[in-house]
């Protein structure tokens, strides 16, 4: 009998997510453990029960996913489990906590993809604020930006020091040279808005957190991104399938929550795949995760 495909889940958080779960039997998948409430200390351990059972033909068929909330704590849950083997015992890894990774690769592929069709121009050297700078998918979405060359603020409804403490943390993890702003009231909002080349919304879901009266001071914005699906819009006046469609009141171009979307599920279901059929062990992360976005959307273009 050939062995079977094995993905074990590992999360510090209560459960797995049923999301990853799905998109992972989508991926060929056919066993799907998962643990829950898993911390640092245990990764290690559960990465060798892992390796050591099936052989060196078994490992290339066993997988393991980083999830939980904490984007921070997921990639030191991934080098932990990357120490951790011992080859030729080592199984392919991929961390996306709460989907942050694949979905702030998407969401910032997607708006250099829009620089580069509307403005000819690209990320290096722009001006990004990420609003929700301090959630999961904010703080990935401040790096990959920052990655690309640009200046990114990173902005929090609960004020300044909010936002510098989320900036500091993600600083120190990650290497990037991200700023803290308050978003705190809107004329801090506004002030932020003013310089933005770029604005993405991570916001948290069902909130507007750019009215349209804030919009009126974004006077330099180039591309608008809005990561949350749940009415209200994030940006107010980006709809959820925009992909590119001019921004009412501004020289913008807008990317809604469902074209990100789309572009997160291809990416996550094609890491999956890649990770289950690959003939040597991968690593996947957000940097991953932003090269393949680039390439989906090279393949079938935007309208
Ligand atoms: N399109 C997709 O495929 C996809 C996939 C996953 C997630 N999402 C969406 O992406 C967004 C970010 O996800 P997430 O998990 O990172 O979100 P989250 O943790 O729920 O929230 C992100 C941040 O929103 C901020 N926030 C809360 N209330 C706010 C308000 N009234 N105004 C402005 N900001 C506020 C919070 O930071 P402060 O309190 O510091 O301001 C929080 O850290 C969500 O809208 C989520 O639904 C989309």
């Amino acid at each position: 009998m050939e062995r079977p495909y094995i993905l074990h889940l590992i999360t510090p958080a209560a459960h797995v997510s049923p999301f990853d779960v799905n998109m992972a039997a989508d991926a060929g998948y056919q066993v799907l453990m998962p643990y829950h409430g898993i911390d640092m200390a245990a990764v290690a351990g559960l990465t060798q029960d892992a390796i050591f059972s099936r052989g060196p033909k078994g490992v290339a068929r066993t997988g393991l996913f980083v999830g939980g909330r904490d984007v921070l704590q997921a990639a030191d849950m991934l080098d932990a489990a990357r120490k951790a083997m011992v080859p030729p015992f080592v199984v392919s890894v991929f961390a996306d906590p709460s989907g942050a990774y694949t979905t702030a690769a998407a969401g910032v592929a997607a708006v250099q993809a829009q620089l580069r069709r509307g403005h000819s121009t690209e990320l290096r050297g722009k001006h990004v604020l990420v609003i929700g700078g301090t959630g999961p998918v904010g703080r990935i979405a401040g790096v990959l930006a920052d990655r690309q060359g640009a200046t990114v603020r990173s902005s929090s409804s609960k004020g300044l020091e909010a936002a510098e403490r989320a900036v500091e943390e993600t600083n120190r993890r990650f290497g990037s040279r991200l700023i803290g702003v308050s978003g705190g009231d809107a004329e801090a909002l506004r002030a932020s808005l003013a310089e933005a080349e770029v604005v993405i919304s991570a916001a948290t879901a069902g909130v507007e957190a750019v009215s349209v009266d804030d919009l009126a001071r974004a006077t330099r914005l180039l591309v608008a991104a809005d990561m949350n699906a749940v009415p209200p819009a994030g940006i107010a006046g980006v709809g959820p399938m925009d992909n590119g469609k001019p921004l009412p009141g501004t020289q913008a171009v807008a990317i809604g929550a469902l074209a990100i979307g789309n572009l997160k599920y291809q990416v996550q279901h094609r890491l999956l795949v890649r990770m289950r059929t690959s003939e040597k062990p991968v690593s996947l992360s957000f940097a991953e995760a932003f090269d393949l976005a680039g390439e989906v959307l090279a393949e079938a273009p935007a309208t």
